[in-house]
């Protein structure tokens, strides 16, 4: 065996508003309405997957895969404040039936970056309002679905959700304003905080947690000071503050909590999304000049899972799931690579990891970036919603049914595969000491 896996298990994830298609009122589709997505798409097409439940779910036991990481739409479930809406609830209850009845265990996520238009109008997340909004809605989804969910995500990417649509303003509803985006980051972590007890009151044995997005943020020369300073304060504004605030309870500035909000440990689990790393030239974040990226020009660098895993597990002991990892490779031609290099990192990193979910199990719409990127394990015709099992698919499979990835496997897919997109140039030698991430 080239890499065995231990007891590793292996899934893939997805978001609703990625692969639902159809109508819903949130900002997102709003957005996309606008025609503010780069390709000019929109969410109503995205995988057609409300239409494909059987066929989804009949390919993701063809593959052998076990955990599904899924996302319930909220505009669906609360059309209007207050007004749930019973076919939609009976739609995810008839999934979740599905998933169960071919042996896939569900991983739920509450909310991934989309808001229900009402609640958008409002003013989402830079209020407190959105809080209460939120656990009502958590309330009723838990107590429709405990008995076909026992693990929840309350939040997805809380940073990136803060991050892109109030300081770079690219999502909705584009606004910059540093003040807004710590309020909401905020209103997000004593969300997390108050439906993990919510969910747990309803159901004792739920697991629930985050899906962080974490990613290494690294000084363009270890020895400017600047550099330094700018890496760390990028990470603690970024990430380390709203960890330790939705694990823990404990905010530090610039977050800030509510009295009500006493510390103590509010995860079963810890999600971590990893993609890529941040290169710091004073305040600037970029990527590394010279280093593989994919087609989106992120770097594609699997050492930062294993330092991101070793830093989460010495800060927040207990169950770690890589909720998403993933890369745009429209040409599946470095994906095998990049699936075998990051497998490899977890493998190595001396923490006990339990799941591994791949982003994503079929293309997907993309938010900013609409259809463009190829995330898929399996391929995706929008034209006409065929799918079809990319080689990187097939090894999954493949890794799922032998525990690991055996040596042909490796020969097969991972020996011919590329490690980067055609913009890929050998990577300078990174270097060995890095900036211990700072502690709570
Ligand atoms: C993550 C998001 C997910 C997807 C991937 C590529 O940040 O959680 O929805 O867009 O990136």
């Amino acid at each position: 065996m080239k890499l065995d896996l231990g007891s590793l298990e292996l899934g893939v994830a997805t978001a609703a508003t990625q692969i639902e298609g159809g109508e819903a009122d949130t900002n997102w589709h709003r957005w996309a309405a606008e025609g503010r997505i780069k390709d000019g798409s929109t969410p109503e097409r995205a995988a057609d997957h409300w239409q494909r439940v059987d066929e989804d779910v009949a390919l993701l036991k063809e593959l052998g895969i076990g955990h599904y990481r899924m996302g319930l739409e909220w505009a669906r479930i609360e059309p209007q404040e207050g007004v749930f809406d019973q076919i939609a609830i009976a739609h995810y209850r008839d999934e979740l039936t599905k998933l169960r009845a071919a042996g896939i265990a569900p991983l739920v996520t509450l909310h991934h970056f989309n808001n229900p238009w009402w609640l958008e109008k409002q003013g989402a997340w830079v209020g407190r309002g959105a809080i209460t909004s939120y656990l009502a809605y958590v309330k009723r989804v838990v107590l429709e679905l405990k008995d076909l969910v026992s693990e929840w995500i309350t939040i997805n990417e809380p940073n990136v959700y803060a991050t892109q649509g109030y300081v770079f303003g690219d999502w909705p509803p584009g606004e910059k304003s540093l003040t807004k985006a710590m309020a909401v980051m905020s209103h997000l972590a004593e969300a997390h905080i108050r439906a993990f007890g919510l969910i747990h009151a309803i159901s004792p044995s739920a697991r629930v947690g985050v899906a962080h997005h974490l990613r290494v943020f690294d000084p363009a020369n270890r020895y400017s000071p600047v550099d330094l300073a700018g890496a760390r304060t990028m990470e603690n504004l970024f990430q380390s503050a709203l960890l330790d605030a939705m694990s823990y309870g404990r905010f530090r500035l610039p977050l800030r909590g509510s009295p009500s909000v006493k510390p103590g440990c509010y995860y079963d689990f810890t999600g971590v999304n990893y993609y890529t790393r941040s290169w710091v030239r004073g305040g600037v974040q970029g990527t590394r000049p010279g280093v593989p990226v994919n087609d989106l020009g992120w770097e594609i660098y699997p050492r930062g899972l294993r330092r991101v895993l070793r830093a989460v597990n010495k800060l927040y002991p207990g169950p770690i799931y890589v909720t998403e990892n993933g890369t745009a490779d429209a040409s599946d031609a470095f994906r095998p690579r990049y699936i075998y290099d990051h497998l490899a990192a977890i493998a190595h990193s001396g923490v006990n990891v339990e799941r591994y979910y791949h982003w994503c199990f079929t293309d997907n719409w993309e938010w900013i970036e609409g259809e463009e990127p190829r995330f898929g394990l399996v391929d995706l015709d929008y034209e006409t919603g065929t799918r079809r099992v990319k080689e990187s698919g097939k090894m999954v499979a493949d890794i799922i049914a032998a525990g690991g990835v055996t040596d042909e496997a490796y020969a097969r897919w991972v020996e011919p595969a590329a490690k980067g997109s055609a913009t890929y140039v050998a990577p300078v030698k990174v270097p060995k000491r890095h900036p211990k991430p700072p502690r709570g």
